[in-house]
């Protein structure tokens, strides 16, 4: 059995990639599995430009601390109309998800419906303490942002994301979503990668 750690505490992320590698012979950990083998408050400074930098940041981090295959993630939203902001600001461009939200809408309030293009990227990284490299993919969705917010499914800034079904993010399946969404392709990539280089 190949043993991976997720470097993530988010039980969704976990249960996303717990999937992808199901009925194979991989079994999917969380930071939570090693609490006891961690100093206290011990966390990866996510201190890159770009989301690839930030995953590979956390994959080598918990990765050589453990000594374990680990894989890390970064995500965020870039729109073009902002010369691609929040960007790997995503996570901190307000105090929750409904003030990011409102916030880019505010800012997009004059842009015109052929100049809202925004993209999701997802950047995966594997880390194998054996070689000490990282292996890292990507996954974009490509869509335009709203005016306003629809939909209560999802999280982050799915309300205001239009995909290419024509629908928001958040008013579509959770399925549907993984289908299309940056995370889903990136966790496919990585899958075929670790299938070729992990024989499993
Ligand atoms: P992280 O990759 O969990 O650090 O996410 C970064 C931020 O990007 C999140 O807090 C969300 O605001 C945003 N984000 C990433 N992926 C998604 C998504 O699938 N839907 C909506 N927002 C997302």
């Amino acid at each position: 059995m190949l043993k991976i750690l997720f470097a993530t505490t988010n039980p969704g992320k976990i249960r996303e990639l717990q999937e992808v590698f199901s009925g194979m012979s991989v079994e999917i950990l969380s930071i939570k599995d090693f609490n006891n083998h961690l100093p206290h408050k011990f966390e990866a400074i996510e201190s890159g430009k770009t989301f690839i930098d930030n995953a590979e940041i956390k994959s080598k981090t918990y990765g050589e601390k453990l000594n374990i295959l680990t894989v890390a993630d970064d995500s965020g939203l870039e729109v073009k109309a902002l010369d691609g902001r929040p960007g790997v600001f995503s996570k901190r461009y307000g105090n929750s998800d409904e003030e990011r939200n409102r916030r880019l809408l505010n800012e997009l309030q004059e842009v015109p419906k052929s100049n809202r293009t925004a993209r999701f990227v997802c950047a995966l990284s594997l880390y194998d303490p054996n070689n000490r490299k990282c292996h890292t993919v990507e996954g974009i969705m490509q869509g335009k942002i709203s005016y306003s917010i629809q939909g209560a499914q999802g999280f982050g800034y799915d309300p205001i994301f239009i995909n290419e079904t024509g629908k928001t993010n958040a008013e579509i399946s959770l399925q549907k979503k993984n289908q299309i969404s940056h995370r889903g392709k990136a966790f496919r990539k990585l899958k075929i990668y670790i299938q070729k280089n992990y024989k499993i």
